[in-house]
């Protein structure tokens, strides 16, 4: 037998009862004085679900356009360390042209299959227990406490040859976590740039880090000791030119020592065992 309880009449019924209650209840407090308690209750309840639903319709709508943005954004980040921008770069065409996204094992060394590349989002990942792995606290130079087991790298490709390799790094400043990329020639050991796109330091103190005279500083240094140590570090009080060792060293930040020793921080634990020494040391000796 049919259950009469759930047939669309009964159900349209119920609807049409409730919408006659609510209008039955609308228009006694329409006919309320303006000054009653009740109705400016009601008004403002109203107001209240009307707001809303207008916020909630307009979080939902916006969400597919915020995460394009977020990855356009994260796509120029990509192309101005690659020095692949300018103001009229079309960013979308730029980076389908030049770059060549990859996820990698940081353990092996190794590229990783079965993993969308595109929709891969590293930064989650390394927040995510199923994604990530703890770091050791002697091993946590960079004081990140968690990084992601797979990383995206980008290659940055002229007629199918390899120009630079760009490497997400983050590491704690004075008070933020800074996170960026540094871009290395297809050498793997020279420094192209650095872009510390997203980080909290003080403006005008550690938040130099985006001035580009700073990152200019970067250029032509080198990440590699002969030993194959991490040698490149901020000094402070600025690099003495004429000793042999000043490839391996830039300017530290004035005023901003702790910034400066977070930024070389990062570096020697991502260019480090821990984070991409394997896989650069794979490009180097097998391209
Ligand atoms: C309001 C305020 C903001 C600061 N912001 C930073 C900062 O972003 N990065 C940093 O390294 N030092 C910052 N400092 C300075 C540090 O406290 C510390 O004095 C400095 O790192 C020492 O650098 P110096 O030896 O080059 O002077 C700030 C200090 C104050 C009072």
């Amino acid at each position: 037998m049919a259950n009469v309880e759930n047939t669309p009449s009964k159900s349209n019924e119920q609807l049409n009862q409730y919408v006659e209650q609510f209008k039955l209840y609308r228009d006694k407090v329409l006919a309320l004085s303006n000054d009653s308690l009740e109705k400016t209750i009601a008004v403002a309840l109203a107001l209240c679900l009307v707001c809303a639903v207008l916020v909630s319709l307009a979080t939902v709508a916006l969400r597919p356009l915020q995460s394009h943005n977020k990855a356009l954004d994260m796509k120029k980040n990509i192309l101005d360390v690659a020095g692949l921008l300018n103001e009229n770069t079309d960013i979308d065409s730029a980076f389908k042209e030049n770059i060549e996204s990859k996820i990698v094992d940081l353990k092996t060394g190794d590229y990783v299959d079965g993993i969308n590349v595109d929709e891969y989002d590293q930064r989650k990942a390394a927040k995510d227990p199923l994604q990530n792995e703890a770091i050791p606290v002697d091993k946590d130079i960079a004081s990140i406490r968690t990084k992601a087991k797979y990383t995206k790298i980008y290659f940055v490709k002229k007629a199918g040859q390899l120009q630079s390799i760009i490497l997400p790094i983050n590491g704690y400043g004075l008070w933020s976590t800074m996170y960026g990329f540094l871009a290395l020639e297809a050498d793997a050991q020279t420094v192209q740039s650095i872009n510390l796109y997203d980080q909290a330091e003080t403006p005008g103190l550690g938040g130099e880090v985006v001035n580009p005279n700073w990152r200019a500083l970067w250029k032509n240094k080198k990440v590699y000791s002969d030993k194959g140590d991490v040698a490149l570090t901020l000094v402070k009080g600025g690099v003495d030119e004429s000793r042999a060792d000043a490839v391996y060293k830039v300017d530290g930040l004035a005023g901003a020592t702790l910034t400066s020793r977070g930024v070389s921080n990062l570096i020697q634990y991502w260019m480090g065992p821990e984070g991409f020494a394997t896989f650069l040391t794979k490009i180097r000796t097998q391209g």
